[in-house]
């Protein structure tokens, strides 16, 4: 069993270093020299320096995994790889990349008598000791050669092949949506809790009754609870939220299908919110407050991160000397 891993980060290396675990023979291949020498010491790996090499190396019918940002890192790398590779060969795209995106691509590899699987990879930087969710889009052909690879990363029942082309990015796109909803609802309910000061309550201990019996016991409630248990207060954590994508792409499906999805909605909201970029919305709404009330105005003593108003058009704010 051989399988190319490119792209060797948090994701990739870890899922490199799981297959060959289980007893696949896996070639691996990033940019850095470093994550290439960090894997090379692992039983049943071996890297090599370019992508060319690696197609060289491997058996055909080849199976290649991608582990890369989504956008321009994986595109660019399929668009290289395509040519060097030979018909039937499968490449497994495992980043969290646009469904329409991912279907777009595997029309274009079929062109080439290549087949191009979406899998939506899950389970973060725990997944080396607990495996990986998989959620698999694509040909039913493809999946099958993949299948032995895919049951080595998954924990049993952690793997399925959702439908066609596109199927296995939709449904974690679908899947990171449903992560934004409930761990907002988490934070909102902690903020809660920690707010009602009068009642002083633990909230690590809070957590951790929670996590026994319980209707919203889960995993992310049990890794809320163990952060908890070491700092309740979090003021070394600056309360800026990102956002990488699959939120944005959950809300847009939304009002495509027209599906009313609020909770998921609104936590990608109050991840923007907390990026600042709501700051300039909130300064209008209490000058507004002013003009019509005469409601006092709290004077910021926090620059405008989005800019500043000159003349009614919002100009980019100048460096400080
Ligand atoms: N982290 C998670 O919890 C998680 C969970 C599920 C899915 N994913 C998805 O899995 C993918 C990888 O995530 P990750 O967390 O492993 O990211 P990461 O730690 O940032 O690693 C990214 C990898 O891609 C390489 N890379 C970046 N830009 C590149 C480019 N332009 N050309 C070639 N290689 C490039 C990096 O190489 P260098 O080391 O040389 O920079 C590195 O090997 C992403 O699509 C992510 O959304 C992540």
């Amino acid at each position: 069993m051989h399988i190319g891993m490119i792209g060797l980060g948090r994701m990739g290396a870890n899922m490199a270093r799981r297959l060959a675990r289980g007893g696949a023979e896996v070639l691996a291949w990033s940019r850095s020299a470093g994550a290439r020498r960090a894997l090379a010491r692992e039983p049943r790996v071996a890297t090599v320096a370019d992508l060319a090499s690696m197609v060289e190396k491997l058996k055909t019918p080849r199976v290649l995994w991608l582990m890369l940002p989504a956008g321009k890192p994986t595109a660019d790398t399929l668009a290289r790889l395509a040519p060097l590779l030979a018909k039937g060969d499968v490449v497994v795209n495992g980043a969290n990349a646009y469904y329409k995106d991912s279907m777009r691509q595997a029309a274009e590899l079929a062109g080439h008598g290549l087949y191009l699987v979406d899998a939506g990879v899950s389970g973060g930087i725990w997944g080396l000791a607990n495996g990986y969710a998989v959620m698999l889009g694509g040909d039913a052909k493809a999946v099958k050669r993949i299948t032995p690879f895919v049951k080595l990363l998954a924990p049993p029942k952690g793997w399925l092949h959702c439908g066609p082309s596109g199927a296995g990015h939709y449904v974690k796109m679908i899947h990171n949506g449903i992560e934004y909803g409930l761990m907002q609802a988490y934070a909102e309910g902690f903020a809660l809790l920690a707010g009602k000061r009068e009642f002083s309550l633990d909230l690590a201990a809070v957590a951790e009754l929670w996590r026994h019996g319980s209707v919203v016991r889960s995993w992310l409630l049990d890794l809320m609870a163990d952060n908890l248990k070491r700092d309740a207060a979090l003021e070394g954590i600056a309360p800026v939220v990102a956002d990488s994508g699959e939120g944005r792409w959950t809300a847009i499906e939304a009002v495509e299908l027209g599906v009313p999805a609020p909770v998921i909605s609104l936590a990608l909201a109050m991840r923007f919110a907390s990026q600042g970029k709501g700051d300039y919305g909130a300064r209008q709404l209490a000058q507004l407050r002013n003009s019509f009330g005469g409601h006092a105005v709290t004077g910021s003593g926090h620059p405008a991160p989005a800019g500043r108003v000159r003349g009614g058009r919002v100009a980019r704010k100048k460096k400080q000397s």
